[in-house]
């Protein structure tokens, strides 16, 4: 905490770790995991393959990785996918995915920072959609998205398995762009 009692909230995009970033985020990452948090894992695969999980993200050309701190610590994360270059027809459209918060994190306008910082990026990059999807459960995310203007334009009944149940998820697109046109 900072000399007030509300704490500083910031976001980034990061190309690079220190170890307690690294540390930090990966605590982060094994407490929303464990509250069912929507990360993709649905138990903690331990610190190691966490660790060579967020250290190999950053390798990978596609994706970009920001995460957002609350005073300077890391508490979340949320990646950008941009589309491969093959894929000349959606060529206009990136992908955010893996947006958590740490528990102990949550309710301090973090994961909407996040949300805007990717549209942000994407958006300079010269995206006119972005799209993403989550579980059907996760209501305070499906929230979240529709309060930004997130169109749903599908349901998948069989979308995750979870604690031996199938979940149903929800799909998005935003268009990033004045007017909703998709030029060049
Ligand atoms: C969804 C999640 C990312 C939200 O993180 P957060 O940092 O606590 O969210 P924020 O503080 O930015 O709040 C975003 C909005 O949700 C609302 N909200 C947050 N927590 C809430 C809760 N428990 N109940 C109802 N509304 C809530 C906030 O009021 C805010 O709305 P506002 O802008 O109108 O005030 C976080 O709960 C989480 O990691 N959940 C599990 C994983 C998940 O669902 N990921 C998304 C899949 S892509």
């Amino acid at each position: 905490m900072n000399g007030n009692s509300t704490p500083i909230a910031t976001v980034e995009r990061i190309t690079e770790f220190t170890d307690d970033d690294l540390a930090a985020l990966c605590e982060a990452a094994d407490a929303a995991i464990i509250d069912g948090g929507g990360f993709g894992w649905v138990t903690p695969p331990g610190r190691m393959a966490l660790e060579r999980y967020f250290r190999g993200l950053l390798l990978v050309p596609e994706r970009e990785l920001f995460v957002c701190r609350l005073d300077g610590v890391i508490v979340g994360s949320v990646q950008l996918i941009r589309p491969p270059r093959n894929n000349e027809a959606q060529a206009f459209a990136a992908t955010l995915t893996h947006s958590f918060i740490a528990p102990y994190a949550r309710g301090h306008g973090l994961a909407k920072m996040m949300t805007l910082r990717v549209e942000e990026g994407a958006r300079a990059l010269g995206y006119h959609v972005l799209n993403l999807d989550v579980r059907e459960t996760q209501s305070v995310a499906i929230a979240m998205y529709e309060a930004l203007g997130y169109q749903p334009w599908g349901r998948h009944p069989a979308y995750a398995r979870v604690a031996g149940k199938t979940v149903a998820g929800i799909f998005y697109y935003k268009f990033l762009q004045p007017g909703g046109r998709i030029s060049g």
